[in-house]
């Protein structure tokens, strides 16, 4: 399984357009030990060739120029992208599906929930529905590309930002999930870049996974309000904090935080936090790495 770091950050990327913290800055300025991160995303593959994305971010364009593998090949029109699977419906993780419009056939995998919320919105339409299909996402495995086989790992979570009004902050079925992807030679991913909580399920889930990225948002729980960038906690934002999870699930090779919003301090290669992070024996995911398991 070949596996690409299309972007590291959470929602609004690194740096974010109106954040002018010291760390923002710094990626601003193009500081090498604050490389700029696009929103998160993988790209999985077992041959090479045909490509599925995990979430299509607001930078799916800028992360599709930036890989070699997902250019076109094929004149006039086509796509390695054969596949998208869907952790939830945050602005983060689906938006990118407005960019991928161009009558192009690929196939969406999403819970109930997340359909749900695509179908009530209708600029979601300029996918063609007779080229692109949608799939739910159940119980049962699905193999979203020969070669690669997706069970789910339920992740809790809450409903997206903007149905908050509408839906409340209550934990919510298939709103947020994680997933575990598992190729012919049983080589295992798991991706959850969004968790409420570290249940006993979560943890067995990313415990037991050859290549995992997890939802490494925020460093503590309260840093937006300490560094006043924010009124809210990581888990009133839904997110563990990434000093819960090293405690919880022990580092080594293949562990990587994800979705790493731009207050986190280990966004500096030279931060003492990333330092802590690492002695964990944790791993901080950065735009274009590749992993091949
Ligand atoms: C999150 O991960 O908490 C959301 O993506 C936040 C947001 O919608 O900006
Ligand atoms: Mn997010």
């Amino acid at each position: 399984m070949k596996i690409i770091v299309l972007g590291a950050a959470a929602g609004g990327g690194f740096p974010q357009w109106n954040a002018a913290s010291a760390l923002n800055r710094q990626a601003f300025a193009g500081d090498p030990n604050h490389p700029r991160l696009t929103q998160a995303s993988l790209a999985v593959s077992a041959n090479g060739d045909d490509w599925l994305l995990l979430n299509a971010s607001p930078d799916i364009r800028q992360q599709i120029v930036a890989t070699t593998e997902l250019h076109p090949k094929t004149a006039p029109r086509s796509s390695p992208i054969k596949s998208v699977v869907l952790t939830g419906a945050d602005v983060d993780a689906l938006t990118g599906l407005l960019t991928l419009r161009e009558r192009q056939p690929f196939t969406i995998w999403a819970t109930s929930y997340v359909r749900r919320v695509i179908d009530a919105n209708p600029i979601f339409d300029v996918l063609d529905r007779s080229l692109v299909t949608f799939q739910t996402i159940g119980e049962s495995a699905f193999a979203p590309l020969p070669g690669l086989t997706v069970t789910t790992i339920a992740t809790p979570g809450k409903p997206p930002l903007y149905l908050e009004r509408i839906e409340g902050i209550g934990a919510t079925e298939g709103a947020s999930i994680g997933i575990r992807i598992t190729d012919a030679k049983g080589k295992s991913l798991a991706f959850i870049p969004s968790c409420a909580e570290l249940t006993p399920t979560v943890v067995d889930g990313a415990s037991n996974a050859d290549a995992l990225f997890f939802d490494g948002t925020m460093f503590t729980d309260d840093e937006m309000i300490r560094t006043g960038e924010g009124q809210k906690t990581a888990a009133r934002m839904g997110h563990v904090a990434m000093s819960d999870v090293v405690s919880k699930i022990p580092g080594r090779k293949g562990r990587h935080f994800i979705h790493i919003n731009n207050s986190n301090p280990v966004l500096n290669r030279a931060s003492t936090e990333r330092k802590k992070i690492e002695d964990a024996g944790w791993h901080i995911a950065e735009d274009g790495m590749r992993i091949d398991l």
